[in-house]
């Protein structure tokens, strides 16, 4: 007879945790928001979106953009200044937003 009174209180115990999963908002998102958006979904044509997606590829993404094996000037201009620390937080976030419903792209 307790137990449903145990499992309510539990799933009550866990809510704030859950919710405590979104990690902060990161210093840097204002030098990515205006392409890539707030939330991760893009803002300007040809920008992809980056809600949801896989931490490891982001961080590999963005090194990648840094050391110039990826050469997209916009990205390593985007990118270069931004210190490690600063740059997990930004992939943090990114990889823990829902991607959103968007559009069609226009042809
Ligand atoms: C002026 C617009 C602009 C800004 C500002 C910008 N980006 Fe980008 N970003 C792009 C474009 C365009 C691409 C696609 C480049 C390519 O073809 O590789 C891209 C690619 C990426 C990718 C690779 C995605 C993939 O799927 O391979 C990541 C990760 C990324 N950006 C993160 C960031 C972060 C983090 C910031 C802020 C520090 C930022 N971007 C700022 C336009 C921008």
């Amino acid at each position: 007879m307790r137990t449903p009174l145990i499992a309510a209180l539990g799933l009550i115990c866990a809510l704030p945790a859950f919710a405590a999963d979104m990690p902060p908002k990161p210093v840097r998102l204002g030098l990515c928001a205006a392409c890539h958006g707030e939330k991760g979904m893009a803002q300007i044509p040809g920008a992809p979106n980056l809600a949801g997606q896989r931490a490891d590829y982001l961080r590999k993404a963005l090194k990648d953009y840094r050391d110039g094996s990826r050469n997209v000037p916009l990205m390593r201009a985007a990118i270069g200044p931004v210190s490690d620390a600063d740059l997990d937080q930004l992939v943090r976030w990114y990889s823990a937003q829902t991607p959103q419903p968007q559009a069609a792209a226009q042809p």
